[in-house]
């Protein structure tokens, strides 16, 4: 079986700068769409352009530098917004315009206050009005995780049939498992008219921390697109990681799926993002967390030591990071410990190494990590005390 792309489509301009605090200038978010246009990205959403002049002005700079992807901008399926983000893409090579309304029933009594029938009727507005400015057109049905099938099938019908090319199945409120979603996208595959024709794209929330997870479902039951931030960067709990599932596709080649994405660029990516929102990533976060190629315990340290393959899955180098470390702590063995002496220029005899051992594990017990100054400092003292 030949294996097939799937689309990234990253949102950390759009969804994920909707993060409280995490406001980021026009410059700040030309210099990020030009990395992640380097980088590989298939579509980037800019912004949504009549929620401010700010975000206007910014989606039109970046429609203007991006040379390779689709640079894409949000409406809701009313008729300003759509003029606005087609006047906004105007200088865009490949414009797309996203525009959609709520299908949930929550959404359609509590938010919009009004009935199935209506919703169907705005979406083929939305989506044939869109249509007038440019051949892209995504339609999203917000809440379709908790959009009955029936419906949101009825609703995707009427989209493909007023000209959308890509139709994204929001998990809005990170509601959904991942057998759940999978299964949403297998419905729509199997029971939407035309669907062949379009692309599905999965939307994914983190609310229960299964954003990739779900993402991952979905793709493997036919959605061709996945929509993402770096650092996973979102409203609430945040949206599903960029940086993820590129390496969930490259360390599992069986899937038969692949991104575009140069996953050697991620880690920089990650800090890029990180720094200019001035929203730090949490050390244990995978693929860009400080830790997520660091190794602590005297088990593990030893084993990777021993071959790197025992505790990684992932070359550090695959997402740019030089090579894995080694920390040291009080948890750390005598491996560990001849293995860094030895980095920093002692070759210690089995004997010298129990003396030096019981040193460090004195000064480990007081100091989280015990950095190379400090191994120097411990076995030049050995030596005063004659020990060595
Ligand atoms: O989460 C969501 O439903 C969205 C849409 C506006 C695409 O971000
Ligand atoms: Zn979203």
């Amino acid at each position: 079986m030949d294996r097939e792309k799937v689309q990234i489509f990253d949102t950390t301009l759009r969804d994920g700068e909707q993060v409280p605090g995490c406001k980021l200038d026009t410059g700040q978010k030309l210099i990020i769409a030009n990395r992640l246009d380097q980088m590989g990205v298939d579509i980037i959403e800019a912004g949504f352009p009549v929620s401010s002049p700010g975000d206007f002005l910014s989606v039109v700079e970046i429609s203007k530098i991006v040379k390779n992807a689709i640079v894409c901008g949000l409406t809701r399926a009313v008729k300003n917004d759509i003029d606005v983000a087609a006047q906004a893409l105007k200088y865009a090579k490949r414009p797309r315009i996203h525009t959609g309304i709520g299908t949930s029933d929550s959404h359609i009594i509590y938010k919009l206050n009004t009935t199935r029938k209506d919703i169907i009727e705005r979406a083929k507005y939305a989506v044939s009005y869109a249509k007038s400015f440019v051949e892209d057109v995504e339609f999203y049905a917000e809440d379709a995780g908790r959009t009955d099938n029936e419906f949101l099938a009825k609703v995707c019908e009427e989209a493909i049939k007023s000209g959308a090319t890509v139709l994204n199945i929001p998990d809005t409120t990170g509601y959904c498992l991942p057998e759940e979603y999978g299964a949403k996208i297998k419905y729509l595959k199997e029971n939407v008219k035309g669907i062949d024709n379009v692309i599905l794209s999965c939307h994914c929330h983190n609310d229960l921390g299964m954003a990739t997870a779900n993402s991952i479902a979905g793709a493997v039951h036919g959605a061709r697109q996945i929509e993402c931030t770096i650092n996973g960067v979102g409203e609430r709990a945040g949206n599903t990681a960029l940086e993820e599932v590129v390496m969930i596709f490259k360390q599992h080649p069986y899937l038969n799926l692949y991104t575009d994405i140069n996953s050697k660029q991620l880690s920089e990516m990650s800090r890029l993002v990180s720094e200019s929102m001035g929203m730090m990533v949490q050390p244990n976060k995978a693929i860009v967390g400080a830790n997520a190629f660091a190794h602590s315990s005297g088990i593990h340290q030893d084993g990777v030591i021993k071959n790197r393959s025992t505790y990684e899955i992932m070359d550090p180098l695959d997402v740019g990071v030089n090579e894995s470390s080694i920390v040291l702590t009080a948890r750390s063995g005598r491996a560990a410990l001849a293995y860094r002496a030895k980095k920093v220029g002692y070759e210690l005899t089995k004997v010298q190494l129990d003396i030096v051992y019981v040193e460090f594990l004195k000064f480990a017990d007081i100091k989280k990590e015990v950095v190379n100054d400090d191994i120097h400092q411990i076995i030049e003292c050995c030596k005063i005390q004659s020990e060595l």
